[in-house]
C-alpha cells in the first residue's frame, strides 16, 4: 500500500500545494486551501479500458495536414438546449451543466434523455434510486423513453464497465460530485475526486466520441463544484439558473468550444417537467387591464436574445429613519446609483423614501439597457402617474443623467415593434447608422433623463 500523502488544494482554482497557504499564488484568493488525503495506490494503472490499454499514442502533425472535419452534432430533442449548445451535442464533447440544488437540473437532463429519439442514452445517477428516477420519469410528459437506460452507480470503474457493455450514444452523469474513482482515496465530492472522475470521463468521451453531460452542483458563492478546474477541463459549461420560487428557468452558456456563448434557453417549470419557451417576451409581460403606476417595460437582450421585461418599482415614504432599498433581479448597488442620479440631477427627493424594485418573472437582468426603465418605473411610482403600457425603454443611464447608447439597438427596437409597442425610448447616440423607417414603432431619441419625463408625464 502506498504511503498516505496529503496535499492542500485551492477551492477556487484547484492549485495544489504541499502545505497550507493563506493566499493562493495562482488565483490570489484568500483562505481557500483545504487539506485532502491523496492515497494513490498503483499510479501506473491507467483509467478507463485499463486491461486492453488501447490508448493510441499521439504524434505531432502539421496543422495544414490535419483534415478539417465538420464537427458532428446530434440534436437533443430540446430546441432550447440545442440553441444554447450551438446546434446540438458535438460528438466526443463534454458538457457541464451547473446550477443550485433544486433548480431542475436532474429534471431537465432526464427529460432530454427520455426524449432523444433513436439514441441510446445512459443516465448515471449517484443521487437517486431507480425508483425515484422512475417516479420522476412518470411525471414528465411527451416521453418516449424506449432507449433510455438508468444506472445507479458511483464508482467510475463500474460505470466504465457498463459503458463498454451498453455502448450508449450519450451519457448523462448526475452528478459529478457523487462519483468516486478507486485511483484516489479521498471522499466523493472532494476536489481531487471530482478532478480525477472528470478526467476519466473526459478521456472516455474523447476516445469513443460519445458525448458526456455532467451535472454539477454550484456552491454558495456561485462557482461550479467549488473548484473552478472543472470549467477548464470540459468543452462547454452551461448554467441553469432562476429563482426557485418562480417558474422560469434560464439555461445560459458560460463557455462553449463549439459555439457562441451568447445564446440562452428559457424554460418554464411545470408539474410535468420543463416546457421550452420560444417566445419569452409574451410571458414575461404580465397581462393587466388597467394602467398602474410604477411599471415600465425594458427591451433587454439576454445573450443574443431580445426580451421585453417588466420592471416594477415601489417608492413610498419611509416608516423608519433609515430608508429601505431592495431589488430583486437587479443589482442593488446599481439601483442606488440610479436613485442618486435622480436625486442629484433631477431633484427628486428619494433619499427619504423606501424603494423596492422587482424584475417580473424572477429573472435576473444584467443588461445596462434596463436602466432607463428602472428610472422611469421609480419616478412613475414616486409621482403615482402610470406610464402607458404601449411604451418601452432601452437605454443606459449615466452618472450625470445622460442617456447612453446600448448595444444591438436595432434588435431591441425590432422586438418591441414585433410585439406591438407604440413608442420606444432610446439614446440619441444610438440613432446613428440605423434605418428607422423600417419600423412602425415611434422612436423617441433622447439625451437626458428629463426629456423622457417631459415626454411621459
Ligand atoms: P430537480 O430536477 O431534482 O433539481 P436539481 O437536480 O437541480 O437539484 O428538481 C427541481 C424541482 O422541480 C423539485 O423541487 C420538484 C420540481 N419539479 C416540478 O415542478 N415538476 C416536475 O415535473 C418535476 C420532475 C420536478
Ligand atoms: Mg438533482
Amino acid at each position: 500500500m502506498a504511503k498516505t500523502r496529503s496535499a492542500y488544494f485551492c477551492q477556487s482554482c484547484g492549485y495544489e500545494s504541499p502545505k497550507w497557504l493563506g493566499k493562493c499564488p495562482a488565483c490570489q484568493q484568500w483562505n481557500t486551501f483545504v487539506e485532502e488525503v491523496l492515497e494513490r495506490g498503483n499510479t501506473k494503472v491507467p483509467t478507463w479500458r485499463s486491461e486492453t490499454g488501447s490508448r493510441i499514442l499521439s504524434k505531432p502533425s502539421k496543422v495544414t495536414d490535419i483534415e478539417s472535419i465538420e464537427e458532428r452534432r446530434m440534436p437533443t430533442s430540446d430546441a432550447e438546449l440545442d440553441r444554447v449548445l450551438g446546434g446540438g451535442l458535438v460528438e466526443g464533447s463534454m458538457v457541464l451543466i451547473g446550477g443550485e440544488p433544486g433548480i431542475g437540473k436532474s429534471t431537465l437532463m432526464l427529460q432530454i434523455a427520455l426524449n432523444m429519439r433513436n439514441r441510446k442514452v445512459l443516465y448515471v445517477s449517484g443521487e437517486e434510486s431507480e425508483q425515484q428516477i422512475k417516479m420522476r420519469a412518470e411525471r414528465i410528459r411527451n416521453q418516449d423513453g424506449a432507449e433510455c437506460y438508468i444506472l445507479t452507480e458511483t464508482a467510475t470503474q463500474n460505470i466504465f464497465k457498463q459503458l463498454e457493455a451498453l455502448q450508449p450514444d450519450v451519457v448523462v452523469v448526475d452528478s459529478i460530485q457523487t462519483l468516486h474513482s478507486a485511483h484516489i482515496d479521498s471522499t466523493p465530492g472532494s476536489i481531487s475526486q471530482v478532478r480525477e472522475c472528470t478526467a476519466e470521463l473526459l478521456r472516455f468521451a474523447k476516445e469513443t466520441g460519445v458525448p458526456v453531460i455532467l451535472i454539477g452542483h454550484i456552491t454558495k458563492d456561485g462557482s461550479i463544484a467549488g473548484p473552478k478546474i472543472l470549467e477548464h477541463m470540459v468543452d462547454t459549461v452551461l448554467q441553469f439558473e432562476g429563482d426557485r420560487h418562480h417558474v422560469y428557468r434560464i439555461l445560459r452558456s458560460i463557455k462553449n468550444r463549439f459555439g457562441a456563448t451568447s445564446e440562452l434557453g428559457i424554460y418554464e417549470m411545470q408539474g410535468n417537467g420543463l416546457r421550452e419557451i420560444s417566445n419569452p417576451s409574451e410571458i414575461l409581460l404580465s397581462q393587466r387591464e388597467e394602467e398602474l403606476s410604477g411599471i415600465a417595460i425594458a427591451s433587454t437582450l439576454e445573450g443574443a436574445r431580445p426580451m421585453l421585461i417588466e420592471t416594477q418599482a415601489l417608492v413610498s415614504v419611509s416608516a423608519y429613519g433609515t430608508p429601505q432599498r431592495s431589488a430583486t433581479g437587479f443589482d442593488t448597488r446599481r439601483m442606488n446609483m440610479l436613485l442618486a442620479v435622480l436625486e442629484k440631477r433631477c431633484g427628486f427627493r428619494l433619499s427619504i423614501k423606501d424603494v423596492f424594485l422587482n424584475i417580473a418573472g424572477g429573472i435576473k437582468v444584467e443588461d445596462p439597457a434596463i436602466d432607463l426603465a428602472v428610472v422611469v418605473a421609480a419616478i412613475s411610482s414616486h409621482e403615482d402617474i402610470p406610464v402607458s403600457g404601449k411604451n418601452c425603454f432601452a437605454a443606459e443611464v449615466g452618472l450625470s443623467g445622460e442617456i447612453r447608447a446600448v448595444s444591438r439597438i436595432e434588435q431591441r427596437i425590432a422586438e418591441a415593434d414585433k410585439l406591438g409597442f407604440e413608442r420606444i425610448f432610446i439614446s440619441r447616440y444610438n440613432l446613428k447608422g440605423i434605418d428607422t423607417t423600417r419600423f412602425r414603432i415611434r422612436i423617441e431619441a433622447i439625451g437626458k433623463i428629463e426629456e423622457a419625463f417631459t415626454l411621459l408625464f
